[in-house]
């Protein structure tokens, strides 16, 4: 089985990766030997922190092997010209499954293509990031208690922001949730996700950071990834969160980001009880570990 897309999930896949992240953490020792016969080899064309690193953590504390290249544009066979998938090609004599980040969109696709072991994709251009996504449903559920009725606006690069992406397919899957987009209309989210979004929703595009409602239940706010500008960037994208406008909404209103941050939430926030970004950083592992189980012993 590959990770390849947010859609390949129901609510009911997506229960059983939640059911089994919440038990890998009353009782890591029942699976701490379960990758034990796997190795996983993590493959990184763009820079990463928190997904590489928590899912070679995630195999480890299975008791899987990890080989990988963490620098694979310059450190890779890529630098000699070699093709994505002629390196998958190689990969599959390597390893038992491949955790695979890389710059072009349909960038999983090609590696499920040619792979003859799992894929998980761990970022495939400005398209997908299933794995975070599932990380940031499962923050969000647990504070909750549910995934319907929701009143989430997302904030920044709703462009390129390919964990957007992800999560909005995820909640589209869910009853009676509203989405707003918070975003300059340069960085407006693409129609192909409101479409999604719209078929059993509502999605609001709005341009000002004063048109969020004070009754939103969750802000997932993003940084600006100038690095998938086409043209050099003219001006400032952020829209900034600070402490003061975070404490004019509801008490239990959750502030996301997947992280890492740029100056879009001020230092300020770290310490409102409704940051919840680095409680959504570390709920990378279980998570992780989850669907490493799913994916290989399901
Ligand atoms: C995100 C990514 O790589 O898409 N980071 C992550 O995986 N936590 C978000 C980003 O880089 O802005």
């Amino acid at each position: 089985m590959n990770i390849l897309s947010s859609s390949q999930f129901t609510p009911d896949n997506i229960q059983k990766i939640f059911t089994l992240a919440d038990d890998i953490q009353k009782n890591p020792n029942q699976y701490k030997n379960i990758l034990d016969d796997k190795i996983i080899a993590s493959i990184f064309y763009e820079p990463s922190t928190r997904t590489r690193l928590s899912f070679e953590s995630a195999v480890q504390r299975l008791g899987g092997k990890i080989i990988s290249a963490e620098n694979a544009n310059e450190m890779s066979s890529a630098k000699k010209g070699e093709t994505l998938a002629d390196t998958i090609r190689v990969l599959n004599g390597y390893c038992d499954g491949i955790v695979l980040r890389h710059p072009s969109d349909d960038s999983a696709d090609i590696a499920a293509e040619v792979a003859e072991v799992p894929v998980i994709n761990a970022g495939s251009g400005a398209r997908e990031h299933p794995t975070q996504a599932l990380l940031d449903l499962y923050t969000i559920y647990k504070q909750k208690k549910t995934l319907d009725n929701l009143k989430i606006a997302f904030v920044g690069d709703l462009k390129y922001g390919r964990t957007i992406h992800s999560l909005i397919k995820l909640l589209a899957k869910y009853k009676n949730n509203t989405v707003y987009g918070l975003s300059q209309k340069e960085l407006s989210l693409p129609s192909q996700y409101i479409d999604i979004f719209n078929q059993y929703h509502h999605y609001h595009a709005i341009h000002s950071i004063d048109d969020l409602p004070k009754d939103l239940d969750v802000i997932y706010q993003t940084r600006t990834q100038l690095e998938r500008f086409e043209s050099a960037h003219q001006g400032q994208f952020e829209m900034i969160i600070d402490n003061a406008l975070l404490n004019s909404f509801n008490k239990d209103l959750m502030l996301l980001h997947p992280l890492p941050r740029g100056p879009e939430i001020a230092a300020d926030c770290d310490q409102n009880p409704r940051a919840f970004y680095f409680q959504q950083a570390h709920n990378g592992i279980p998570i992780r570990m989850a669907i490493l189980v799913y994916v290989f012993k399901q």
